[in-house]
């Protein structure tokens, strides 16, 4: 069985060859794969071959590539760099960009429906990824996000709302997925609050690294900083954020000794998170 990373390549074969074929493949390369390391992190504490979870972690991963391109648009963060190369824009125009955004969402659920799970293992992954991708997901947090900026003194809450929405929401898919896979689904509140703390530890962290790495470490031109927004760091010094993240860290391993399988898996992701 191939790798994940090759299971992902392997499947923009089938396009014809396009322009956007070419460009839906540069935005779906090259990312670290969080999500889908926890979707194979959460089926291999159950036991379960994580290469049975990769449609599921593929489906994601486009929609996730699909955020990013459309975050990095000139309307929205107006970004040049992402994982060390041009944005898809600035490779391949606007329009290429925007319809390639739209291709990689469409198809996302054609992996899931073309897959081999059983109909009520599809059913729920469509309509979770719909839910939490959509307008109750990561799109009603980057609403959020290009509502606020610094000067409107956002409060805590607002902070962990935009976050819990804009990056936790596809966090949840992922944990989601891998409680469905596993048929696990008993536990569902095990699976909110890690969710909701590995979705704010993540996009704090996010906000920091603009700060204090350089675009070579992030590969990422930090645009946040000159747009203005409202961030962890806009509210908080970074010895608090650093702080916070120790502790949200500490809260994440605890939450860990409740699970109701082997953790093993996703204490290594959560460790990853840790050093990066
Ligand atoms: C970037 O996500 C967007 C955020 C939610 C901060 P990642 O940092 O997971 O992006 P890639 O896929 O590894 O490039
Ligand atoms: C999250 O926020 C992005 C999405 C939900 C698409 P950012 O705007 O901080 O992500 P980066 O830093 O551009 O990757
Ligand atoms: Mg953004
Ligand atoms: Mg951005
Ligand atoms: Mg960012």
């Amino acid at each position: 069985m191939m790798n994940f990373d090759n299971y992902l390549e392997n499947y923009f074969l089938r396009f014809p060859q396009s322009k956007i074929a070419d460009a839906m493949l540069y935005a779906a390369k090259g990312g670290k794969h969080f999500r889908p390391e926890l979707i194979f992190a959460v089926v291999k504490g159950f036991g379960i071959d994580e290469a049975l979870a990769y449609d599921a972690a593929l489906a994601l991963e486009m929609v996730h590539s699909y955020s990013l391109i459309h975050d990095d648009l000139p309307c929205m963060d107006n970004d040049d760099y992402r994982r060390g190369k041009l944005t898809v824009h600035k490779a391949f125009g606007e329009d290429i960009a925007i319809l390639t955004g739209d291709a990689l969402l469409t198809h996302a659920f054609g992996v899931i429906a073309d897959s081999s799970y059983s109909l009520e293992v599809k059913n729920k992954l469509v309509s979770e990824l719909a839910n939490l991708a959509g307008l109750n997901g990561m799109i009603y947090g980057q609403l959020l996000d290009i509502s606020y900026d610094q000067e409107d003194h956002i409060d805590a809450a607002t902070l962990d709302k935009i976050q819990d929405y804009k990056t936790g929401a596809l966090f949840k898919m992922a944990l989601y997925s891998g409680m469905y896979i596993a048929s696990d689904l008993n536990n569902q509140a095990f699976y909110d609050a890690l969710a909701l703390k590995i979705g704010r530890i993540f996009q704090i962290q996010d906000d920091l690294f603009d700060i204090i790495k350089s675009q070579e470490e992030t590969g990422k031109s930090a645009s946040d900083v000159k747009n203005n927004k409202a961030t962890s760091t806009t509210l908080y010094s970074i010895e608090e954020v650093e702080k916070q993240l120790a502790s949200m860290f500490n809260d994440t391993y605890r939450l860990l000794d409740t699970a109701s399988f082997n953790t093993e898996y996703l204490r290594l992701i959560i460790k990853r998170m840790e050093e990066r």
